[in-house]
């Protein structure tokens, strides 16, 4: 539902830059349903962009967060800390999936936590390069669009880009990129431009977010972690889009037989409140020097309180196994669609990050403008979608795991009659 005089205002008032997808505005939100400024009522499948695994207000986040603003709001950690810091440090090293003694850092925004590993492994290491891939996403402030492998609209009219940051090509089958041909770039890449004793770090996405949903496999884990350790270079598995429980497990490293040595962490962590982190091995998260990490905000209280909540939300209601279920039904349900809708070019996931490409049955190129009137024809049936993908081609399905069955449904056969009209 519109509204136009609102939208003049925010056109008015606000930069295009910061594009908008829905021309209505939020106005409640309640688990997996959010309503406009007309009491339209929407099955929400976007999440908050991948932040909302325990749904929009859970009580156990909301309750926490309410005693917290009864006691302390904001301190600085930095100056003051707080118990709540410490004690969800102690659960994150106690969960995440790497061996040894551990430590964590609490920041704000994923981007944050983005630009925190590439201190502490630049700082850890002595090394100043960082090799990303193509077609990743790590965020929007100067390094994390260098660290970014996607130019429009990330990176148009905002350079020169932080130096020293590389990128190699990511597998993918429909640009017949093969695990072996990544695994050859990186090797021209030593021999072409950096050597790789002055690299610090390979940052990696286990399930690319908003380059297509794109899972890594195994064997290109496992060869990254092999030249990491034969050339001291430190592995950073950015988890900001697919931890705490999306993928079925907590971490989607769980679903590697390798460790990373740094993880970063954002997004559904904090419940709909923001709070960031980086978990790694206690002796490279010590690498620098004291006051050199942090932020006024870096684990604010209110956010911790969420955290915390978050967590015992994933446990008490099993999210990994119900990611896991309801991942299963969606590309089950999308995959039985495919006789009806030739469009559809490919339906993968991990758990519950599942991805549906669009291509043009008659080119067989990526249709992005499906993928639009889908989302278009979608919301107008009161269920929000997002798109990703390097060609746009691709939706995503970041619905609360905490949904109920009978909704979920509902926003299946929502999906199957717009995919096949
Ligand atoms: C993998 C990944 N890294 C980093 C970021 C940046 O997070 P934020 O937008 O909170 O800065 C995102 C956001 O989508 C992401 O998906």
């Amino acid at each position: 539902m519109q509204n136009p005089d609102l939208n003049t205002r925010r056109s008015l008032a606000t930069p295009r830059g910061v594009g908008v997808m829905c021309d209505f505005y939020a106005v409640r939100a309640e688990n997996a349903t959010l309503w406009d400024h007309t009491g339209k009522e929407y099955i929400d499948f976007a999440g908050g962009i991948a932040v909302l695994n325990t749904g929009h207000r859970h009580p156990k986040v909301k309750a926490a967060v309410a005693a917290q603003l009864e006691a302390f709001t904001h301190t600085a950690y930095q100056i003051v800390p707080y118990e709540g810091y410490v004690a969800l440090a102690e659960r994150i090293n106690a969960l995440a999936p790497i061996g040894g003694l551990k430590k964590t850092a609490f920041f704000t925004t994923g981007v944050e936590a983005v630009e925190n590993a590439v201190k502490i492994a630049r700082a850890y290491t002595g090394r100043s390069g960082v090799v990303a891939f193509t077609g990743s996403f790590h965020g929007r402030t100067m390094l994390g669009m260098a660290l970014t492998g996607k130019v429009a609209p990330y990176k148009l009219a905002f350079g020169p880009m932080p130096g020293d940051i590389y990128h190699v090509p990511f597998p993918n089958a429909t640009q017949a990129i093969s695990v072996a041909d990544s695994l050859k770039a990186l090797d021209l890449l030593f021999k072409s431009d950096i050597d790789p004793k002055r690299v610090a770090a390979i940052i990696i996405e286990p399930v690319q977010g908003e380059g297509g949903f794109n899972i890594t496999p195994p064997e290109l884990m496992n060869a990254l972690r092999k030249v990491c350790d034969e050339h001291g270079i430190l592995l950073i598995a950015d988890e900001v889009q697919t931890g705490f429980a999306r993928t079925g497990k907590l971490f989607a490293m769980q679903h590697h037989a390798v460790e990373a040595d740094l993880i970063t962490m954002a997004k559904s962590l904090g419940g709909g409140f923001p709070i960031s982190g980086v978990v790694g091995r206690a002796e490279v998260m010590d690498g620098p020097a004291p006051g050199g990490l942090g932020g006024t905000y870096a684990g604010h209280p209110l956010a911790i309180a969420a955290a915390h909540a978050v967590l015992g939300v994933i446990e008490e209601e099993r999210l990994c196994e119900r990611a896991a279920e309801l991942g299963r039904r969606l590309q089950e349900r999308l995959a039985s669609l495919r006789p009806r809708c030739p469009a559809i070019a490919d339906v993968r996931g991990l758990g519950s990050m599942v991805a549906l490409e669009l291509n043009d049955p008659a080119t067989g190129q990526p249709d992005a403008q499906a993928v639009k009137r889908v989302q278009d024809e979608a919301l107008k049936r009161g269920l929000i979608l997002l798109s990703c993908g390097v060609y746009g081609n691709v939706l995503r399905f970041l619905y609360p795991l905490t949904i109920p069955d009978a909704q979920f449904e509902r926003a299946l056969d929502i999906l199957a009659d717009v995919l096949t009209a």
